[in-house]
C-alpha cells in the first residue's frame, strides 16, 4: 500500500492503528456534514449524545466551585479525589447495595470510555484475548486491539436472547483470553438482565478461566416501565471476578463533561490506576465536586431524563409499528435497535444508513458499526426533541415505502424547568 495513503505526513503509522477504520461517529459525522452543506434539513439520531442540559443544580455548583475556590485550578489527584471516591462509594451502597472501598476500590475516569479503552492496555499482551460480544459499543473491541490484543466475538442474536452462550467459544481462543467484556442494559441492542441466572454463570466461566469481566454499565439508570437495573457486582463472587464501569453522561446529561468511575476490587482496580498515572492526571477537582452534587443532590432530574426517553419512546416505536416497521419496545437505554425491515433490507445497514441521510436528512448509526454481526440492523438515539420525531417517521415512511396510516402528533412536552430544583 501506498504509504501516503496511511497517514498524511507519509509517516507509516503503527499496525495496531492501522487495523481499526476510522471510529464510527467520525464517519457519520462527515457524512452528516456534508448533508448541513447541502442544506438538508438533518435529524441527528446517531450518537448517545443527551439534547438535555445538565441539570442546573450541578451546574451552580461547578460555577460556583470554580470561581470561588481556586485551589481546583490546580492538579487533580489522578485516581480522584477522596470526597468524589467518598460519594461513589455511598452511591454503590445506597443504589445497589454494593460496597467498595473509597480508598482503594473506586477510580475516577475521565469518561467510562476512557477507563474502559485503557483498561484493554493494562491487562492485555500482544496475542492474549479478549472475548468481546457483538454487536458492542465500539470501544469494547476497538480498546482491545490498541492494546495489542486479539478480540474473540462472541455473537448477540435474537436466538440467544442478546446474551453470550459461554460454551460456542473455540477452545483456542479460551486459553488465551483475559478479558470478557459484558454490558447490560446493553447498548446498542437495549437487552437488560432480568435473570441472576446469567450472572451466576458468567462468575463461575470468568472463575473457572481466570478472566476478568469488565463491566459497563453506562446505562444503568436509563431503565422504563418500572425496571431496575442491577449492578453485576450485587451478585456473589462477582467482586473476586470483575471491574465495573459508571457514566455520568447518561444519568445526569453530562456527556460534554468527562466524568466516570470504576469500582471493584483493590487488586483488579490498581493496574488501572497504574496505567492511568502514566497517562493522564484525572479529571479537574472542580469537575469531580460538581459530580459529588449530582450523586448526593435532588434524583428528580434523572427521573426526568428517564420520562423524557421514555415518551419518545412510546411515541416513536408505536408510530415506528403502525409504518409497518416492526420493533419490540426496549426496557432500557436511549436507543431503539430496528432490524431493516424487508423492503430495504438488501441494502445492508451502511448504505441503508447513507442513502437514508442523503435523501431525508434522518441519520441514524447502521448495524455494522457495532461490529459485522449487527449488520441487518439500526440503531435510533432518542436525542431529539419530541416533535422532530413526526418529522422522522414521515420521513422513513416515505423512504421505506411503508404503510400510509395515520398517526398524530407526540403530545406537547413538559420541559424540564431549572427552577425550583436546586
Ligand atoms: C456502553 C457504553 N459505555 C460507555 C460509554 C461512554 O460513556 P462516557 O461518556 O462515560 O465515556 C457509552 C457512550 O455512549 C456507552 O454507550
Amino acid at each position: 500500500m501506498d504509504r501516503k495513503k496511511r497517514s498524511n505526513s507519509g509517516i507509516k503509522i503503527s499496525q495496531k492503528l492501522e487495523q481499526l477504520p476510522p471510529y464510527l461517529f467520525t464517519r457519520i459525522k462527515v457524512l452528516i456534514g456534508e448533508a448541513y452543506k447541502k442544506n438538508l434539513d438533518v435529524i441527528d439520531l446517531t450518537m448517545g449524545n443527551p439534547d438535555q442540559p445538565t441539570p442546573p443544580h450541578i451546574v451552580d455548583r461547578l460555577v460556583d466551585t470554580i470561581q470561588n475556590h481556586p485551589r481546583t485550578h490546580r492538579y487533580p489527584q489522578a485516581k480522584g479525589m477522596p470526597r468524589f471516591r467518598r460519594a461513589v462509594s455511598d452511591h454503590m451502597k445506597r443504589r445497589f447495595g454494593v460496597s467498595v472501598d473509597p480508598e482503594s476500590e473506586v477510580l475516577t475516569l475521565v469518561g467510562s470510555k476512557e477507563g474502559i479503552a485503557h483498561l484493554a492496555s493494562a491487562y492485555m499482551d500482544p496475542g492474549d484475548v479478549a472475548l468481546v460480544p457483538v454487536p458492542a459499543y465500539p470501544v469494547h473491541f476497538n480498546g482491545v486491539i490498541l492494546a495489542g490484543g486479539k478480540v474473540c466475538p462472541l455473537p448477540l442474536t435474537p436466538e440467544n436472547g442478546f446474551l453470550p452462550d459461554y460454551g460456542k467459544i473455540p477452545a483456542k481462543d479460551l486459553r488465551k483470553a483475559k478479558l470478557l467484556f459484558l454490558g447490560y442494559p446493553n447498548n446498542p441492542t437495549t437487552t437488560v438482565i432480568e435473570d441472576e441466572a446469567f450472572f451466576k454463570e458468567t462468575i463461575r466461566f470468568a472463575k473457572k478461566h481466570n478472566l476478568l469481566v469488565v463491566y459497563d454499565n453506562a446505562y444503568s439508570e436509563i431503565t422504563f416501565d418500572g425496571y431496575r437495573a442491577p449492578s453485576f457486582l450485587e451478585v456473589p463472587g462477582a467482586r473476586d471476578v470483575a471491574l465495573e464501569f459508571h457514566s455520568f453522561s447518561k444519568t445526569y446529561n453530562m456527556a460534554g463533561w468527562r466524568i466516570g468511575w470504576a469500582c471493584g476490587k483493590r487488586e483488579l482496580v490498581a493496574p488501572l490506576e497504574k496505567f492511568k498515572a502514566f497517562v493522564d492526571y484525572g479529571v479537574p477537582t472542580f469537575m469531580q465536586l460538581a459530580a459529588v452534587r449530582a450523586l448526593e443532590g435532588p434524583q428528580d432530574c434523572v427521573r426526568e431524563t428517564v420520562a423524557v426517553y421514555q415518551r419518545r419512546r412510546d411515541y416513536f416505536v408505536d408510530g415506528l409499528n403502525k409504518i409497518g416497521w416492526n420493533v419490540a419496545k426496549p426496557k432500557a437505554t436511549m436507543y431503539v435497535w430496528a432490524p431493516l425491515p424487508e423492503s430495504v433490507r438488501a441494502k445492508g445497514s451502511m448504505a441503508f444508513a447513507e442513502e437514508l441521510l442523503r435523501e431525508t436528512g434522518v441519520a441514524v448509526s447502521p448495524g455494522v458499526g457495532f461490529g459485522q454481526e449487527g449488520e441487518g440492523y439500526v440503531r435510533f438515539a432518542l436525542v431529539t426533541h419530541d416533535q422532530r420525531f413526526y418529522d422522522v417517521l414521515l420521513r422513513l415512511r416515505k423512504f421505506i415505502g411503508g404503510a400510509s396510516v395515520k398517526y398524530g402528533m407526540p403530545p406537547k412536552p413538559k420541559f424540564y424547568s431549572p427552577k425550583n430544583k436546586s
